[in-house]
């Protein structure tokens, strides 16, 4: 076990608030006059929704979907599967949907694709982090909290092999190490 490693920050708790202040600032004016129904993905987005969503001012409603892409390690399996739709009517209403990260695109390119079918009058996304590679699926954010290199992040929504997601930071995990704390590749 590597009980002495700290973890790599690449945003802190406090840089992550300061941010997320910003982006409610910018999403509000921008939804003025707009019934906005944020939709989540699950489960990378919990953290980020939670705190997004105290800032508004104004009323919202809020309903989860739950897609995964991911393998349970560090690359992606390339196929969407769904594991819960939405629940709510979004018929002729202001779609923004939240996640996690932006990477190759498919998880948001198969979403907004899935949303459009329920016919709502708009739909934007917001994530907390985009990845600054080739996308495989051509998608654009409208919002992003943080750009960042091809690396592989975990913490605050984000899982190393389903777990850390809890943690109130950002942190950078390098090829070959596991998280502190995680026993190591070699044991
Ligand atoms: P995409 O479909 O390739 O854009 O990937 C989106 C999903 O992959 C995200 O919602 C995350 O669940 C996962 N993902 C992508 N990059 C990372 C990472 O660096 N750490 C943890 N999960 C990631
Ligand atoms: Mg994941």
């Amino acid at each position: 076990m590597n009980k002495d490693k700290q973890p790599n920050i690449l945003f802190s708790s406090e840089q992550i608030r300061e941010r997320l202040a910003t982006m409610v600032g910018e999403i509000e004016k921008d939804y003025r006059d707009k019934e906005l129904v944020v939709i989540a993905v699950l489960k990378g987005s919990v953290l980020f929704l939670a705190d997004l969503v105290r800032g508004f001012s104004r009323p919202l409603a809020f309903d989860f979907i739950g897609v995964s892409s991911y393998g349970n390690s560090r690359t992606s399996l390339g196929l969407i599967k769904m594991e819960k739709d939405i629940s709510i009517d979004i018929r002729d209403k202001d779609v923004l949907v939240v996640d996690d990260i932006l990477d190759t695109g498919r998880t948001l390119g198969w979403l907004k694709d899935h949303l459009n079918k329920f016919g709502p009058r708009s739909v934007k996304i917001c994530v907390l982090l985009e990845k600054e590679v080739d996308r495989v699926i051509d998608v654009e954010a409208n919002y992003v909290g943080f750009s960042l290199p091809n690396v592989f992040v975990y913490g605050y929504g984000l899982d190393y092999r389903d777990r850390y997601r809890h943690l109130p930071y950002i942190a950078q995990l390098g090829d070959n190490e596991v998280p502190p704390g995680e026993k190591s590749l070699e044991e």
